[in-house]
């Protein structure tokens, strides 16, 4: 018998509803909110109130893209954490609405697990599988173990995320928030003319703090009609030390740890330099390495929906009593 799972995704600036059919999407809709560009960042209190209004319509978007009435689902997943504590509370509180009315089982789920069960949907990877996992608030190497849902972290980020740092250097050289996407689009138009120091961090784990003051600290010498003339090479010299930044530990884990397949996950899979790289990298290890289709970088909840699928196959269910965890 095929399960119908709804899934529910609000756990930062992107309100997500999609529908599953076991593993297959039926509907996977995404509003991002654009209002926060304004303030250079996620403003939380308006990210909530916007998920309040969002909700209800995406949640319909879905249901026709998938062609189901509510009361077709089996099993309602939703994102407990981590993330922004009120956009948190609007989307579990909207699941477990839900729950009691059509009276079926709530599934909570890890936001950061859930960016990695995303190979899942299209793949099967084999384990143990090494994912790092690159997003605006989280920057860690997890393993894979003995199932898709068994996951011991390795390595993480001492201060900001990979993304975080894309985001706040995009800022200094005057891009838009969320400014990785386009230190991307500048970087292919440059060259890596610039050097960085790496940041010199023991075992698997990664900062970005001293990476971002450095960069700071070097834009400063420049003019603003400067840094407007040099976008393109300081976009290109910064992305190709992040990426290699984060390349390296990789490299690093794969030749200690020697999983069966290696892969990225999170909004800054998105990158072109890292998927290439990673690319090439699983190339020369000879490893099977999996580069998650762009929809599945970035929140979404068919992520949130595949992990609810392999829970509801655990009989792992959440409550009414569930809460949210920030961090
Ligand atoms: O996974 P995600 O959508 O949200 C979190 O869970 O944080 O990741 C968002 C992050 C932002 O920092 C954004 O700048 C970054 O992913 N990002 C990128 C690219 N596309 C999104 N960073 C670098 N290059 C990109 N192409
Ligand atoms: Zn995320």
């Amino acid at each position: 018998m095929a399960f119908l799972i709804l899934a529910i995704e609000t756990s930062c600036d992107d309100t997500s509803v999609a529908i599953l059919c076991d593993k297959v999407i039926l509907a996977n809709v995404v509003s991002s909110q654009l209002d926060h560009s304004q303030y250079g960042g996620v403003v939380p209190e308006l990210a909530s109130r916007k998920h309040l209004v969002n909700l209800q319509i995406v949640l319909e978007q879905a249901l026709y893209q998938a062609q189901i009435s509510l009361i077709d689902i089996d099993a309602i997943a939703f994102t407990q954490g981590p993330g922004l504590l009120g956009s948190l509370l609007v989307g579990i509180n909207y699941a477990k609405g839900l729950s009691i009315a059509l009276q079926k089982p709530l599934i909570a789920v890890n936001h950061m697990e859930a960016h990695i069960l995303a190979h899942w949907i299209d793949y099967t990877p084999e384990l143990p599988f090494l994912c790092l996992t690159v997003s605006g608030g989280h920057t860690c190497l997890t393993l894979v173990q003995k199932n898709p849902l068994n996951h011991q972290v390795i390595g993480r980020t001492l201060d900001d995320a990979a993304g975080e740092a894309f985001d706040k250097i995009a800022k200094l050289l005057g891009l838009p928030y969320p400014g990785g996407p386009f230190i991307d689009k500048y970087a292919q138009q440059g060259q890596p003319i610039y050097n960085f120091p790496k940041p010199q961090i023991p075992n698997y784990d990664f900062s970005f703090s001293g990476f971002k003051t450095y960069i700071k600290n070097f834009v400063n010498n420049f003019s603003a009609e400067q840094v407007q003339q040099e976008l393109p090479n300081l976009c290109c010299s910064i992305q190709n030390a992040i990426v290699n930044i984060l390349i390296d530990k990789f490299f690093k884990a794969i030749q200690d740890l020697k999983p069966k397949s290696v892969g990225i996950a999170g909004g800054v899979s998105a990158n072109s330099t890292l998927r290439k790289k990673v690319q090439e990298l699983g190339n020369t290890l000879q490893i099977p390495t999996y580069i998650p289709k762009f929809e599945y970088c970035t929140d979404n909840a068919a992520m949130i929906g595949i992990t609810g699928y392999y829970k509801l196959l655990s009989q792992n269910f959440g409550d009414l009593g569930t809460v949210p965890y920030a961090r």
